[in-house]
């Protein structure tokens, strides 16, 4: 039998049968459960969406309600896993603490026994509804603060911007900051829900799955971009900046952030979308420069890195408005995580079904039949 083709990163290479989403890379297309992203983050909310990946369907409005309510109450996290966050170095990166924190709560709620479908879907509640509790709490303590607990009368949304800053949002900052919640839900066989499966298969519990997928999701060619983009951004200084500092950074094969895709080859949706709803935010902010000069960097991208099929992606344009919102660099990451959850669950629910144990085939490229020296032989 021939050796099966190596194909670095996965790339085309399937890993399960999935019906939570699909991108269409050419078409700028991405439907959750079939339904346009774009749709979802004008029209929908995120408890909705979640509803929608998690089960299947839109929920009828009874289904809705009560799992509002669900995620509602069980907002608040165990006063030990406050104190557990307080001990976290204040110096670490928001999402090792959210990592951590999660490996920690199911040490909280017990959940081993994988088969227990009610327990499953506890868990998925207890999951969606504390990581923003999680997020908020430690950006707040780590600066001596005391954290803010939630409040069961706001949405998902508004309950943790109200978390992080004690007050409640504008209906613009609402709306912007369910639509990211939205727009980062889900994303077909994106790494840290193919690392979340990895894990998921073996039968570990959701909240090691979910650390795992959180894990993942910190690397800067994943979730990282988007703060990085902020950094280039500040780099490139100035509009009449823009066009040298592109073709010397092309010239020199640097990676431009929030720019490419394994699988669009046009503008990511989500991008244009998120441009579309963060204008409201602006109108009352005022428009960031660093916006300004991100619209001129992905004008003058287009004629370079637009033949290779190279175009913003959505966390091109999110850590600009999360800054325009008030939120600390640090937390764009965790922020994205508190929406993947929801997608890195429907894949762990829908995996669980007809599971198999992730073992993949390697190519073994080292030596064979190597003498063993004894150490007193060796020099
Ligand atoms: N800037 C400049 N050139 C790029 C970029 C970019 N952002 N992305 C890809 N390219 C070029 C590569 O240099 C390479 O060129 P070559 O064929 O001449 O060597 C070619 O396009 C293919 O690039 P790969 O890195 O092999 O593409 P891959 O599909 O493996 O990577 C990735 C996709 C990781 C997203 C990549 O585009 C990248 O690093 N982008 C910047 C980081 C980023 O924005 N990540 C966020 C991803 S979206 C998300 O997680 C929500």
């Amino acid at each position: 039998m021939s050796e099966p083709e190596f194909r670095p990163g996965l790339a085309d290479v399937p890993v399960a049968e999935s019906a939570i989403s699909f991108i269409d890379g050419k078409r700028a297309r991405l439907e959750y459960r079939g339904i346009a992203v774009e749709t979802l983050a004008r029209e929908s909310c995120f408890e909705e969406t979640a509803w929608l990946l998690l089960q299947g369907d839109l929920p009828t409005q009874r289904q809705l309600a009560k799992f509002d309510d669900h995620l509602r109450h069980r907002r608040r996290i165990k006063y030990k896993l406050n104190d557990l966050i307080k001990c976290l170095p204040e110096t670490g990166h928001p999402m090792d603490a959210l990592q951590a924190s999660v490996a920690a709560m199911g040490m909280f709620y017990p959940s081993r026994d994988v088969t227990n479908q009610q327990s499953n879907w506890d868990s998925v509640v207890r999951l969606v509804a504390k990581m923003p509790t999680v997020v908020a709490a430690f950006a707040r303590l780590r600066h001596g603060d005391e954290a803010i607990p939630p409040r069961d009368d706001l949405d998902h949304a508004a309950n943790f911007y109200y978390m992080l800053f004690e007050r409640e949002p504008s209906p613009a900052i609402r709306k912007v900051l369910d639509a990211c919640l939205i727009l980062h839900a889900e994303h077909t066989m994106n790494a840290s829900t193919f690392s979340g499966r990895v894990t998921g298969s073996t039968l570990a519990n959701p909240y090691t799955v979910v650390s795992s997928a959180i894990g993942t999701l910190t690397g800067p060619l994943h979730g990282g971009a988007n703060e990085e983009v902020l950094d280039m951004l500040e780099e490139i200084g100035s509009i009449d900046h823009v066009k040298p500092w592109l073709e010397h950074a092309v010239a020199n094969k640097k990676k431009i952030m929030g720019f490419g895709h394994r699988v669009y080859k046009v503008k990511d949706p989500r991008a244009t979308v998120l441009q579309e709803l963060a204008e409201n935010v602006f109108a009352e902010t005022g428009r960031p420069k660093q916006y300004e000069l991100a619209m001129e960097l992905e004008r003058v991208a287009a004629g370079i890195l637009g033949p290779k099929g190279i175009y913003p992606n959505v966390d091109y344009y999110s850590g600009i408005v999360y800054k325009a919102l008030g939120i600390p660099r640090d937390l764009f990451t965790p922020v994205f995580a508190i929406a993947r959850v929801a997608g890195w669950l429907s894949h762990w629910l829908e995996q669980l079904k007809h599971n198999r144990i992730f073992r993949p085939e390697q190519i073994y490229v080292g030596k064979h039949d190597v003498a063993y020296v004894p150490l007193e032989r060796r020099p």
